[in-house]
């Protein structure tokens, strides 16, 4: 059975392809991306590489001939990828792809206020009418991502947040890749919608509460609003659509759209999640 990875390039298809490589004969295993020169390491190991850009659909069915089943992986084209999406789909069904596990979000459900919801459920429900088994993976928020919220805290003393008392079931992205890695080399979980998480969701307090063990000092909650949260991020140098994506999440946290904490990591590896406190801890403490 060949097993494909597409966008395997980006640090979620790298580390999906070595978990999978852990099983899986590398003959069996083709990763597709825009970028073959960034994975010549793993051609010599013997994995297939091929070129593959959802913008040209037609490098999509070519690369994919031969492959059974497949992980599509979400595009970093925040609101302008369904239709890499679409055209993703279409070429893996024409190449003859029979399984395809997708990179959802948790909740991709009308009122959910985070901007990435639109591309996903679109991309869910174009997958559903496919005719072709399906997985969705709903990952929820990488736990690296919140370092510089905390770093912030430790600077200031204060944690500024827009997400209320919502909290947030952070998980690692080793740990998608683990599940992602189970999902095709298993079999068997076709059909499923498998919410990724990590195993607690933590609030603002529990980010403060960190902060404040590292930096030894008091840090305090600073609650805002979203016009309010969306100008400090301006004002500290994100661009506009990062802010305002930032922003859509702890709106998106607020709302009670990211606190849902499964057990789809252990489940399907047989070890525990890492926690977002280890997270934080073994990239801030020395
Ligand atoms: N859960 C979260 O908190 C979170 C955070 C960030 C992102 N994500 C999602 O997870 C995905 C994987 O994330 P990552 O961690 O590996 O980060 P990433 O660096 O953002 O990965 C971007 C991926 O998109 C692929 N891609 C971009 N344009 C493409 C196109 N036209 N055709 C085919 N592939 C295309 C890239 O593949 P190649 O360059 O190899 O072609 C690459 O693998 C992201 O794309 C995003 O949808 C989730």
């Amino acid at each position: 059975m060949m097993i494909a990875i597409t966008g395997a390039s980006g640090p979620l298809g790298r580390a999906t392809a070595e978990a999978v490589l852990r099983t899986v004969d590398p003959r069996e295993v083709m990763l597709t991306t825009r970028r073959s020169a960034a994975l010549t390491d793993f051609v010599r190991r013997g994995v297939h590489v091929r070129p593959a850009d959802f913008d040209d659909v037609r490098t999509v069915t070519e690369s994919l001939t031969g492959v059974d089943r497949l992980l599509l992986i979400s595009t970093d084209k925040v609101g302008a990828r369904l239709e890499q999406h679409r055209a993703a789909i279409a070429g893996a069904t024409e190449a003859g792809v029979s399984h395809i596990v997708y990179t959802s979000v948790p909740e991709p459900v009308p009122g959910n206020p985070a901007l990435v919801v639109a591309d996903h459920a679109g991309t869910e429900r174009t997958l559903r009418a496919s005719g072709l088994r399906w997985t969705m993976l709903r990952n929820h928020l990488y736990a690296h991502l919140q370092l510089s919220a905390i770093q912030q805290a430790i600077a200031s003393g204060q944690l500024v947040t827009n997400s209320g008392t919502g909290a947030a079931a952070y998980v690692t992205r080793e740990d998608c890749a683990a599940v992602a890695a189970a999902v095709l080399t298993q079999g068997g979980h076709e059909d499923r919608v498998l919410d990724v998480s990590g195993p607690e969701a933590v609030d603002a307090k529990g980010l403060a509460t960190l902060a404040r063990e590292i930096a030894g000092r008091d840090v305090e909650v600073v609650a805002v609003d979203d016009h309010t949260f969306t100008e400090g991020l301006r004002a500290a140098g994100l661009p506009e659509s990062a802010a305002r994506l930032v922003t859509s999440f702890g709106a998106a946290t607020r709302g009670g759209f990211l606190e849902k904490v499964s057990s789809t990591v252990a489940d399907l590896t047989g070890r525990r999640p890492t926690s977002f406190a280890e997270v934080v801890r073994a990239a801030l403490t020395s």
